[in-house]
């Protein structure tokens, strides 16, 4: 591809758009970074410190020290990591440090797929193609649930929708960069459609938007 594609991916947790994001970095040949790991670097290296999820500038300090290429996903991907992620990630200066990365890796020659919650609205509001992925709370915390059962791992479904639910109102209700879909997004309502139909469905809106470009 002689053009550089950037496509940027928002949604909620547990919405797919993780998933989707590696479908489509994988079929058009595109680096991805899921930016969610940044922000849990961020709280996972307070929780190990033992310093309060209210330190700003132990957060500052983490957030400065998180290398976009030495992104543990495994030790990142704990419950709790992700609960510390939402809590360091109100900051606007913490935010501000990651955002930076973000851009860097954003505007690499080529192009990229990156997916969190402000991407088409803060960190790549020029990409060329933003979705937003969502789903119902409920089905979110099923997917969670089956996730953890895969995984060999107990859980109560009550207890992840609770979970969800608080982590949609923190994400959605700060005041620097909230989940919210950009203006130009297009929506994909995954509740009812499997990871195969989102990808087909994500794959014509670029496919579309590439076709519009080489007309252009
Ligand atoms: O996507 P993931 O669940 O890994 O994100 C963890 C937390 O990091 C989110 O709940 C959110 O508070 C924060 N985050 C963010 N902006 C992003 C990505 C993640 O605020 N671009």
């Amino acid at each position: 591809m002689t053009h550089s594609l950037s496509i940027a991916i928002d949604g909620p947790a547990a919405s797919g758009k993780g998933t989707l994001a590696r479908r489509l970095a994988d079929y058009y040949h595109l680096p991805h970074l899921d930016t969610g790991l940044t922000y849990r670097a961020v709280g996972r290296a307070l929780l190990i410190h033992g310093l309060p999820l209210d330190n700003v500038s132990a957060a500052e300090t983490a957030a400065r020290q998180v290398d976009l290429r030495n992104l543990d996903r495994e030790a990142l991907s704990a419950h709790e990591v992700g609960e510390a992620a939402s809590k360091v990630a109100v900051f606007p200066t913490v935010r501000k440090i990651l955002v930076d990365k973000q851009r860097a890796f954003a505007t690499q020659p080529g192009g990229a797929v990156l997916d969190g919650r402000d991407i088409g609205t803060v960190v790549c509001p020029e990409a060329d193609v933003k979705l937003y992925v969502t789903a119902s709370a409920e089905v979110r915390a099923g997917r969670r649930l089956r996730d953890i059962e895969g995984r060999g791992g107990h859980a109560d479904l009550a207890e992840i929708l609770a979970d969800i639910v608080r982590r949609d109102e923190r994400d959605m209700g700060r005041a620097d960069s909230p989940l919210r879909p950009a203006a130009d997004a297009h929506l994909l309502d995954t509740s009812e459609m499997s990871i195969e139909a989102a990808f087909q469905a994500a794959r014509t809106i670029v496919d579309e938007v590439l076709a519009k470009r080489n007309e252009a």
